[in-house]
Formats: structure tokens, sequence, C-alpha cells
């Protein structure tokens, strides 16, 4: 079975990629990746808040000397010797690079527009392969509207995207009120691709000490749909790479992705779940899905079930929920006795 795909032009041996985790984070654990047959991998990101907060802190640096007596120069700190989170994060891709044959990834998140978007080049000049940069945001202000966060973002990707030669892929979150013309302006903007979707970590409350509790719970399959629906929605609909996150767990799920119209699907909680080596076990799975209807190549299946030949997508998504609560109605009424009211 010919499982390779490609991504943000990239030629990839199958559509299985590790997203965004603490399991890219270790050298040991991306070689266990590669060994078990990944794809393609993308680095943990390095957040925007990081960068400022590195650059404050340099600021920090050079001024506390200010002042003293130039001869003493034990005054000053030793700069040099001053190790950033962005001078560990452009380490850990240069050694991701050099301990990796696949292609390498690395993630930028962030949400307003800034020079910290010129990290983008140095990552770039450290080798990574490709740009993800992930626009995770809660719009909680009532003062900005929807337009604004939306233009702003476009801003950010277009800055993201003057500063780099290579592919930039977009990871965005599904609370738009269209998402399908914000995709389409993500495109615009320079994205090459974009991953569906960001999970918005939920945490809990607790009800006696009324202190949150941060929750970051792993996923299930169950939530692969609403990814599942964009995709199928987008696919032949814009002009990028697209690649479903959150809730691809199982051969069977990564199968759903390509019928939808990925070009690759990517795994965290699976892979921290289960380890490296179920992505052998998830590789078997895809093969034995596409070999029962005598494929030779994934490529074949791929956007077969998507939306792309649905002349009026928007109606097609209303016809199927009302159906669904019509059928749901009538089922019920049944075993009440009833007809439908
Ligand atoms: C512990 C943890 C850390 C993560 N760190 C990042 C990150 O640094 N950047 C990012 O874009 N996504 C990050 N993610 C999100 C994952 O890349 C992925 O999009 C999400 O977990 C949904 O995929 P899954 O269902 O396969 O877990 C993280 C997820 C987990 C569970």
């Amino acid at each position: 079975m010919d499982l390779s795909t490609r991504y943000l032009g990239l030629d990839l041996r199958s559509p299985l990629v590790a997203s965004s985790g603490p399991f890219t984070g270790r050298i040991d654990r991306l070689r266990d990746l590669e060994d078990a047959g990944i794809a393609a991998v993308v680095l943990p990101s390095l957040f925007e808040e990081q960068v400022v907060h590195d650059e404050m802190q340099t600021t920090e640096l050079f001024l506390m000397g200010e002042g003293g007596n130039p001869e003493a120069t034990g005054y000053f700190p030793d700069l040099a010797a001053f190790e950033t989170i962005a001078d560990r994060y452009l380490r850990h891709l240069t050694e991701a690079k050099a301990a990796l044959t696949v292609p390498v990834i690395a993630s930028l998140n962030g949400s307003t527009p800034g020079g910290w978007t010129r990290y983008a080049r140095l990552l770039q000049d450290a080798g990574a392969d490709a740009i993800e940069l992930n626009l995770y945001r809660v719009a909680a202000d009532p003062t900005v509207s929807g337009a604004d966060v939306e233009a702003e973002q476009l801003e950010l990707v277009g800055m993201v995207r003057d500063a780099i030669s290579i592919p930039l892929a977009v990871k965005v979150g599904s609370h738009y009120s269209a998402f399908a013309h914000m995709a389409e302006g993500l495109v615009a903007a320079g994205a090459d691709g974009l991953v569906l979707f960001n999970r918005f970590y939920q945490p809990d409350l607790d009800a006696v000490t009324r202190k949150v509790i941060p929750a970051i719970e792993l996923s299930s399959s169950s939530e692969l749909r609403l990814p599942l629906r964009w995709t199928a929605l987008l696919h032949g609909r814009i002009e990028a790479s697209l690649a479903i996150t959150t809730g691809v767990h199982t051969g069977v799920d990564v199968a759903k992705g390509l019928l939808a119209g990925a070009d690759v699907t990517m795994m965290t909680s699976a892979l921290l779940r289960y380890g490296p080596d179920h992505i052998s076990l998830v590789e078997e799975e895809l093969t034995s899905w596409a070999e029962q209807f005598g494929a030779t190549a994934i490529g074949e299946l791929r956007g077969s079930a998507s939306h792309r030949n649905v002349s009026d997508p928007e109606a097609f998504e209303r016809a199927n929920y009302i159906g669904g609560l019509v059928d749901y109605a009538n089922t019920f009424a049944s075993t009440q006795g009833a007809g439908p009211w």
C-alpha cells in the first residue's frame, strides 16, 4: 500500500504526523517516533509570551550594570552565558533536525502581531522544514469584535509569512462565526496549510474551594467529528493543505480524515496514552482499511467523502441536522406509542 502524501509541499511517507506536544519535546522520544514510522513531527510551541518575557529579561540584564564603574567588569552579567527560552528552543530544533530524517515542523504560538514574529526567521535559519503558527486565543474582551480578532489574526499570519520562505501552516480553533471565510482569509494571508482544530482546554471549578482546576484531559475519538466535518467542508474549496488534529487515535480515525479530504492527521493524546509503537498499529489498520477497497494508494480514497461535489454545503448541513432531529423524534414517539407530533 502506498501511504504517501503531500503536506505543505513536503513529501511524506504516510499521513501520520506527531502534533505539537510533550512527546516532540524530547530527542529520545522523537527518535522513537521515527523508528515507529512517523512521517513528520511538529515540535512543542515557542510562545509569544515566552519570547516577549525573554526580551524583557535580557534588557534588564543589560541595564543591571548601568551606573556602575565601567572598570569593574564583574558588575556586568555574562550575557553570552544567559540562555533564553528561545535559545533553548532553537537548540532543540537543531538537535531534532540532526537526529531525524523526517521533516521537522517548528511551532510558534501567539495571538498578537508584533516584533516577536521575527523568531519565525530564526526557526527557519535553524533548519525547520516548515512552521506551524498556532493562533490559540480566547476572545474574552467585550469591546473587541469578531471582525477585529480576525483582522488581527490575519495581520499576524501575514507578518510570519513575510518573515519566512519555508511553508507555513496555521493552527486554529473552530470558534469563528464564518469559518470557511476565515479559512480563505488565512490562505490569502499566506497560509500554505490549515491545522483543524485547537482543543480549547476547559478548566473545571471546585464547588467548595471555588478554585479553578486546570484540566488537561487527553482526547477521545469522538472529538474527531468537528475537524472531520470542517475538513469535508473545506476540501477542494480552498487552496491549502489540510491537517486534522484532535481526536485521531486509530487507523480508522485516520481513514475518516482521509475520506474527508485531510492530507495528514496528527496525534498527541494517542501517543501520550499508548506510546510511540502505537504508530505502527495505526499504520497497519490504515493499510487494511484501504485494502478492502482494492486501493493501491491511499491517495485514491482522499476526499471521496468530502463535500467537494455538494453544490450547497450549507443547505446540506442543515438538511442533515434537521434529518437527525426528526429521525430521533420519530423513534422516540414510536417508543411512546404515539405518532410524530
Ligand atoms: C500536554 C499537551 C501539550 C500540548 N502542547 C502544545 C503546544 O505546545 N503547541 C500546540 O500547538 N499544541 C499543543 N498541544 C495540542 C496538541 O498538539 C493537539 O492539537 C491536541 O492535543 C489535540 O490532538 P489529540 O486529540 O491528538 O491530543 C498540546 C497538547 C497536550 C495534551
